[in-house]
């Protein structure tokens, strides 16, 4: 029989036993890749003396293979809650040194466990992956460990945030976690995601590729759009993340979002009164433009190296969190193509499901036209973005800065899909299509005189002013009081309540 002294020992013990993981050994394999093991990125992310751990002693029933001869306390994977900037977290973190971070069905037990505490309790959830995917020793259970976490993806969406950290290997069916949640972050050179790796796809189709060129962190943040966020290194990586939960709430049930700030929402943008060039062919970066309205130029940009014709991101504007979608005119004119579309249509979605308001600004010639981008099927692809503004019932608010034409601009929050403010700058061009391409069809019969008709076509139409006669446009406001309006506006949609028609749910094309 122990003593109270020695259960106490016991009791430490066993926990030096469980934070050891894999042992020194990989733990120092792990150090020497620039990888931090699954507790000190725990003890990096979270708010210092804030973590405090669940099951620290699970172990796995599996026999197979020898697995009885290894146990490690814990199974390969930390899980628990926290604070991050005061917030309440939930959160999970893969060791890479118990058999690689593979998932088994106590280990993934365990990531169902904290989640669902996550989701009765609504707070967010953060999953740190660094993991050789199923474990190969257990089998189905390993297959139905995943299943059931991607299960509570699911039932999770929408409701709390939901947020990845790519830390490792990230392989096989085991990407679709990170990817049914709501941001994914990747760190340059040790992280990388794919559902076939290399060797699969040398011999199925003959590819060379390296790991990294297939799913590297800059591949899933310029090419593919899967990953939100592609960072330096691991501590850069923590440091993000603690910025995101600046701009995101616990839950879906909170409203009024703020921060606190000592920008003035009366402060002139007297930047902005030359900033659109007189040429309205000239481009000009319009996330200068959104710097200049937030609060203490502090924009969080979301997918900042994927579909750079739209910039989505999160700020604030006096206090107010909101997020932020805007054609950008310094990249393919600002047009609306496949990436642009589901780029924005997903971050829409993300706002309105957790009651952010969202600004849009409006530079948009319209669609990119061509056959990759038919092929590819802009038709589905554009109509994402139309369908997730037009279900939004969060405030929204739109400016229109320059070019607002054609079926873009009614996808771009227009007054017509129920944006409740509509405004642009005396510099908006709202029509059915740009002066030229107008004139070459409607005046087709007298190219002679193209000149006069370009002339009459921009006089009558690259304006505001037909769009606000017709009260499509709420107000005509001058540059400098940008920021003014909009924070005036946020505070007269705080209490905004749409009531929507019963259904089960909508069909978004996919
Ligand atoms: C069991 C595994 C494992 C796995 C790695 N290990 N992956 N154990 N199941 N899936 C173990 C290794 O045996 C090794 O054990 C330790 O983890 C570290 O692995 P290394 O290979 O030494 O590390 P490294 O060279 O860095 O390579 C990492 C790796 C590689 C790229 C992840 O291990 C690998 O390719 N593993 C297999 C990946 C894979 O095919 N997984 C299944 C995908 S299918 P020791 O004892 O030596 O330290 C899948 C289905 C999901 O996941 C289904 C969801 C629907």
């Amino acid at each position: 029989m122990l003593t109270n002294e020695q259960r106490n020992e016991q009791l430490a013990r066993l926990t030096k036993e469980a934070e050891l993981g894999g042992g020194q050994e990989r733990i120092n394999k792990q150090h020497e890749q620039g990888k931090y093991t699954a507790r000190e990125r725990i003890n990096k992310l979270l708010d210092p003396e804030s973590f405090v751990e669940f099951d620290k002693f699970v172990t796995h029933k599996c026999n197979a293979f020898g697995m009885d001869k290894t146990k490690y306390l814990g199974d390969g994977v930390t899980t628990g809650i926290g604070k991050i900037n005061g917030q309440q977290v939930a959160i999970f973190s893969q060791d890479f040194t118990c058999w690689g971070g593979a998932l088994g069905a106590s280990h993934a037990k365990k990531i169902c466990k904290v989640m669902d505490f996550a989701l009765n309790n609504r707070i967010p959830i953060i999953g740190l992956n660094d993991s050789g995917g199923a474990r190969i020793q257990e089998g189905v259970d390993a297959l139905a460990g995943y299943a059931e976490i991607f299960y509570r993806n699911v039932q999770a969406s929408g409701v709390i945030p939901q947020i990845s950290l790519i830390m490792g290997p990230c392989a096989g069916g085991a990407v679709y976690s990170p990817a049914m949640t709501d941001f994914i972050f990747m760190v340059d050179k040790t992280s990388y995601m794919f559902v076939t790796g290399p060797e699969v796809i040398k011999t199925v189709t003959h590819e060379e590729v390296t790991k990294d060129a297939l799913g590297g962190a800059h591949t899933h943040n310029e090419k593919s759009g899967v990953a939100h966020f592609r960072t330096e290194d691991e501590d850069d990586c923590f440091e993000r993340v603690r910025e995101l939960f600046a701009f995101i709430p616990s839950c879906n049930m909170i409203k009024h979002a703020t921060r606190l700030t000592t920008d003035s929402p009366i402060r002139a943008n007297n930047k902005l009164k030359t900033f659109i060039p007189d040429n309205s062919r000239k481009p000009y970066d319009m996330k200068e433009l959104v710097m200049e309205v937030v609060d203490d130029q502090h924009f969080m940009e979301v997918q900042p190296d994927f579909a750079k014709n739209i910039i989505t991101g999160f700020a604030s504007i006096g206090g107010i969190k909101v997020g932020i979608v805007a054609n950008q005119p310094a990249f393919l004119a600002g047009c609306l193509d496949i990436d642009s579309a589901v780029k924005a249509a997903r971050f829409v979605r993300f706002c309105d499901a957790f009651n952010i308001p969202i600004i849009t600004l409006v530079d948009v010639p319209g669609f990119l036209p061509g056959t990759v981008q038919e092929y590819g099927g802009i038709i589905r692809h554009g109509a994402k973005l139309l369908y997730a503004y037009s279900e939004a019932t969060v405030p929204l608010i739109t400016l229109i800065t320059r070019k607002a034409y054609g079926g873009a601009y009614d996808v771009m929050a227009s007054k017509h899909i129920r944006a409740d403010i509509n405004l642009a700058y005396p510099t908006a061009e709202i029509a059915v299509m740009g002066a030229d391409g107008a004139v070459n069809i409607i005046y087709r019969n007298d190219m002679a005189n193209k000149a006069k008709h370009v002339d009459y076509y921009e006089n009558e139409f690259a304006n505001p002013y037909r769009a606000a006669e017709l009260g499509y446009i709420d107000e005509i406001i001058q540059p400098e009081q940008t920021r003014q309006r909009l924070y005036q506006y946020l505070k007269a949609l705080e209490n905004k309540k749409v009531k929507t028609p019963e259904r089960k749910h909508g069909n978004i094309p996919l």
